[in-house]
């Protein structure tokens, strides 16, 4: 029996299954059968009475109650996690521990736990220490959490050198060009390719943006090699590298299973794949722009050592894998609420005529300048990623304990909670972009409200992008620090996202393109997120 069989057991199959196990055995294996089968029914009552009856240490913060030992409260922040923290605020207040497969992790919800949590000191609070596990057989050695905090901050710097404006220049018409060429060759766009106003046909939203975006992405950061190489291979090598970063990989770091060991050939083959271009590169056998990997062929490290081949090839993939869900998801969910609402895909439109008509019916190029100045594109963005932001979990093991502040534990009773070391932290800032006490109907996407310059929107952004407040250096550069705002789509920090400029002018193009050319309608109901799925949203088709 697999876990889920074994709880699902009611309790006349149980009988059933006991009494058949008997009669199958001699008296004494029958026995042991009986003992072993009432184990778990032990284990529960006695973690049940524990939580019940056990003083509780009042320096601890509340734990979840929660039935299974062990197992926790993984089925219910497994199967919607913002139900289950908003659940939990309603019962235990702002910090609250769950129990997920013998892990202790504790959470701090609101702008306060956002700053607790993204605003904490490395030394006590560690990204590499929670996720080098789940990561490193992925990306590879040396790189991002496989390395110190300080030489990761010096990548994030190298990574920043390939992010330049002057190359965000060169990627709007590279990305424009891309999606136009899928709509005139992907299968699902026959009716466009006919040209044919009359007919409406289907397409499943988040695979064609996964597919429009892992080809915008390797043509402008990746790098020309890489788009070249776009084949069924790639896709095989991609697939299986990213079926070893799902949950199970977070919980379970080695498994004898198919995943994990097609995951390691994956890695092997695609470290060589980046490490044979750069080779090429090196002995003038290739011709390459602007991208990535030039910048970073370029960098050293403070002490003077230049950046080795492998660490090269194992940050682009860190960046592959870093871009593609966000982006795909973010880009499938903006799409879909277009569809939902057409008066606000006719703004969008109506946006691009006024600036880029030409008077005839045609569309001049965009620029990279005239991208960041259209306010409807870039408010529907910005409302989707507080609705739907890709990642909902933040977390950080703990080093060293740290005190949680009064105010945010418990702001009436003036004490503080201790979180021990080796526990887990949580940020969830999904939980504060949806919070009811923060935004007007919170639940709603309504790009509308980043234009009131009074509303919770524009105050949540300007404490994001602190654009006259504080700047921090973490060793990747001045960056906002941004720890506070209720609004927090990339995180905050010093483990905040460096890729949020080129997912915008990403996502923006590919919006507007696809915006200028089809018509999109929802055949059915509008999707709930899927937690089930890394991407947070399944297979939906809609109409174009
Ligand atoms: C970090 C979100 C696109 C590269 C992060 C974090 C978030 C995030 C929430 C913070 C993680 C943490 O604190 O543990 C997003 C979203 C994206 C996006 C919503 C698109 C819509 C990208 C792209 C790239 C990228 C396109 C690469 C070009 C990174 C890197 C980090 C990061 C290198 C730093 C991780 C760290 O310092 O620990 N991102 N990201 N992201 N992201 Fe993104």
């Amino acid at each position: 029996l697999n876990t889920s069989e074994y709880f699902s057991l009611t309790s006349d199959s149980w009988a059933g299954f006991i009494a058949d196990a008997q009669n199958r055995l001699p008296v004494s294996p029958r026995l042991l059968v009986l003992a072993l089968c009432n184990i778990p029914l032990v284990a529960i009552a006695l973690n049940v009475l524990w939580q019940l009856i056990a003083p509780r240490d009042p320096s601890l913060p509340p734990v979840v109650f929660h039935w299974l030992p062990f197992i926790g409260s993984a089925p219910s922040y497994g199967n919607d996690p913002l139900k289950f923290f908003f659940d939990c605020r309603e019962k235990y207040g702002d910090v609250f521990t769950f129990v997920l497969f013998g892990r202790r992790v504790t959470v701090a919800l609101g702008p306060k736990g956002n700053n607790f949590v993204l605003g904490g000191k490395s030394v006590a609070l560690s990204a590499e220490d929670a996720y080098t596990h789940l990561t490193t057989p992925v990306f590879g050695k040396d790189v991002v959490y496989d390395v110190p905090n300080d030489v990761f901050m010096e990548q994030k710097k190298f990574v920043k050198v390939g992010l330049s404006v002057e190359n965000f220049r060169a990627y709007v018409g590279m990305i424009d060009e891309e999606v136009q060429q899928f709509l005139r060759r992907d299968a699902a766009f026959q009716v466009f390719q006919k040209n044919s106003t009359e007919e409406w046909s289907s397409f499943d939203v988040l695979k064609v943006l996964s597919e429009i975006t892992i080809l915008t992405a390797s043509r402008t950061l990746q790098g020309k090699e890489v788009r070249d190489s776009l084949d069924k291979h790639f896709a095989d090598l991609y697939s299986d590298l990213d079926g070893g970063f799902t949950p199970i990989n977070f919980l379970f770091p080695n498994l004898p299973l198919e995943s994990y060991r097609k995951r390691d050939v994956a890695h092997k083959k695609m470290s060589q794949f980046y490490q044979d271009i750069l080779r090429k590169r090196k002995a003038g056998a290739s011709e390459y722009e602007h991208d990535m990997m030039a910048a970073l062929m370029n960098q050293t490290y403070r002490n003077g050592r230049p950046l080795a081949d492998h660490e090269i090839a194992h940050i682009m993939i860190a960046l592959l894998m870093a871009g593609q869900h966000t982006s795909s998801a973010t880009g499938s969910w903006t799409l879909l609420h277009l569809a939902e609402k057409p008066e606000i895909a006719e703004a969008l439109y109506r946006e691009q005529v006024e600036h880029f008509g030409s008077g005839d019916g045609h569309f001049r190029n965009m620029e990279y300048d005239d991208i960041k100045k259209l306010p409807v594109l870039d408010s529907v963005i910005r409302e989707t990623l507080r609705v739907h932001p890709p990642i909902h979990s933040i977390m950080r093991k703990v080093r060293d304990e740290v005190i949680v502040p009064p105010t945010l534990s418990a702001p009436s009773q003036d004490q503080s909670f201790v979180v021990p070391k080796g526990h887990f932290v949580l940020a969830c800032p999904a939980v504060s972009q949806v919070d009811p006490r923060i935004w007007k109907n919170a639940d709603n996407w309504d790009p509308t409200r980043w234009s009131d310059p009074e509303g919770a929107a524009a105050k949540a952004f300007t404490e994001y992008t602190d654009d006259n407040g504080e700047k921090i250096d973490y060793g990747f550069g001045l960056v906002s620090k941004g720890t506070d705002s209720p609004y927090q789509p990339f995180g905050a920090g010093r483990h905040r996202c460096i890729g949020e400029q080129f997912a915008y002018l990403q996502l923006g193009t590919i919006i507007a393109s696809l915006v200028r050319n089809l018509e999109l309608r929802l055949p059915g109901p509008f999707p709930a997120h899927n937690y089930h799925v890394s991407t947070g949203i399944g297979s939906v088709w809609m109409h174009c």
